[in-house]
């Protein structure tokens, strides 16, 4: 079994990457026969682009019908993705929406697999377990009153649509820089970010492991 992590963040080690390896422990914790490998994907490490519209996914008797045909450093990744038990998700939040790195990547693992039929009949090989983890800098207060989850649902439909219902969890008001005395930020105020970061995050963690820890029943 094999339950992959996409990373949408550039960042390798902050809020995003941190609580998907937590998501990843979760899983490796549930697991009862040592048999479920993880991995996770930087896709900032990845030379590719979003969906070109050749259509080669759709074309009747194509030898890529239901698949991305387009050969970049994503070709192989989403033919892994294909057979995947579980995939998790992570984004930081950027003006409100996932990362444009993510956007394109899930254009491009998501489109090949639904069907242009009357009901966009899902085409997808294997129908595994999916997770979506949300990072960012407002508090939950204003995600709620800037309307985030709104835009969010929509590529979580997508996937609801073509492989599972994903479990969601938002990681907010995340600590964005390690020192803020070195940055431009009198926006935030650091001592209210550094204790959010001491006494939220670690709940974030474990909310994030606990995830993890039901995606494969
Ligand atoms: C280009 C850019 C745009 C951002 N836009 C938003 C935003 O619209 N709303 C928000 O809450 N945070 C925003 N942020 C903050 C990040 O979402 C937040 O710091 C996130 O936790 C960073 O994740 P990372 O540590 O995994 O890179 C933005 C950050 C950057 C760099």
């Amino acid at each position: 079994m094999k339950v992959y992590a996409i990373n949408g963040s550039p960042r390798k080690n902050k809020n995003t990457a941190t609580l998907l390896q937590k998501a990843l422990d979760g899983v490796k914790a549930s697991e009862k026969d040592n048999e479920i490998e993880t991995e996770i994907i930087n896709l900032y490490d990845l030379n590719y682009t979003g969906c070109k519209s050749c259509f080669a996914c759709k074309r009747l008797e194509g030898k890529s019908y239901g698949k991305c045909a387009v050969k970049d450093d994503i070709y192989e990744v989403l033919e892994n993705l294909s057979q995947a038990d579980g995939i998790i998700f992570g984004t930081p939040v950027y003006f409100g929406n996932i990362t444009g790195q993510l956007q394109s990547f899930l254009e491009r693992l998501l489109f090949p697999n639904f069907e242009y039929d009357k009901n966009y009949t899902s085409i997808a090989p294997k129908k595994m377990a999916t997770a979506f983890i949300y990072t960012m800098n407002v508090s939950e207060e204003i995600m709620d009153i800037a309307n985030y989850k709104l835009t969010f649902s929509k590529i979580e439909s997508s996937i609801e649509r073509i492989f599972t219902k994903p479990q969601i969890m938002y990681s907010n008001d995340t600590y964005q820089f390690d020192d803020y005395s070195k940055y431009k930020s009198d926006a935030f105020s650091e001592e209210a970010k550094a204790e959010h970061r001491k006494v939220q995050f670690p709940l974030d963690c474990q909310k994030a492991f606990e995830i993890g820890a039901i995606l494969i029943k």
